[in-house]
């Protein structure tokens, strides 16, 4: 099954519980919860006080997309806050395996993710141990950048391992995926589709998750 997380860094934060009600009424399976340090990536963004918040309203899980230094340090307080599912990226994370397994015994599902520099030949040893792999196809920092056709490639890499392999491991892609961009990459093998600005920068929640949806119909 397909799954669509909207980010919620494009939602407006003034009224962030109705935003995530709103696209949860209108077919989201996740809501994409963006953490931003200043360090890792230009941008600030929330904190575990926000998760918490949005917990409280939410009825789908919390996907938790950790663009932080030092990740290992705030696992625990992301889990306490409320995620289901955290990653780290491999590029801010020297020991990848022991944080996901940190992850896995907090009873979250564990992923790792990787810019669009990042050759993916470096997880292939851990992608037993890990829950997802977020392909990042834009460089991470900011909404409404412009999809970068390279992740297409890798995701079909990703999905050939795991074939061959036998591996349950899902494949999350985010950024720039709009319904003109969404088609290729899912028929590549993705199965989760992150989505900001095309969903909480159009008009009709439920009409922008049906547009994505069908885009990603293979
Ligand atoms: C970028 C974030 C994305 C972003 C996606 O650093 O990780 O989740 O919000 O936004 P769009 O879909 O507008 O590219
Ligand atoms: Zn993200």
């Amino acid at each position: 099954m397909k799954q669509i997380a909207p980010s919620i860094l494009s939602a407006d934060f003034s009224k962030l519980g109705d935003e995530v009600k709103a696209v949860t009424e209108a077919g989201a399976d996740l809501i994409h919860v963006d953490i931003m340090d200043g360090h890792f990536v230009p941008n600030l963004t929330i904190g575990p006080d926000v998760v918490r918040a949005i917990r409280r309203v939410a009825t789908i899980p919390l996907d938790c997309h950790l663009m932080i230094e030092k990740p290992e340090k705030y696992i625990s307080l992301f889990a306490e806050a409320g995620a289901d599912m955290i990653s780290v990226h491999a590029e801010a994370c020297p020991n990848l395996g022991l944080v996901a397994e940190k992850i896995r015994a907090l009873g979250k599902k564990a992923g790792v993710a990787v810019n669009p520099d990042t050759p993916v030949e470096t997880i292939i040893p851990l992608l037993s141990k890990i829950d997802y792999l977020l392909i990042m196809t834009v460089y991470p920092g900011f909404a409404g950048q412009k999809f970068l056709e390279a992740g297409i490639p890798k995701v079909a890499a990703l999905k050939k391992i795991r074939d061959e392999k036998k591996l349950s491991f899902l494949i999350e892609v985010d950024g720039g995926i709009k319904p003109e961009t969404a088609g290729a990459i899912s028929k590549a093998g993705a199965d989760i589709f992150v989505a900001g600005s095309a969903i909480f920068g159009a008009k009709g929640y439920q009409q922008a998750i049906q547009a994505l949806q069908k885009a990603i119909l293979i």
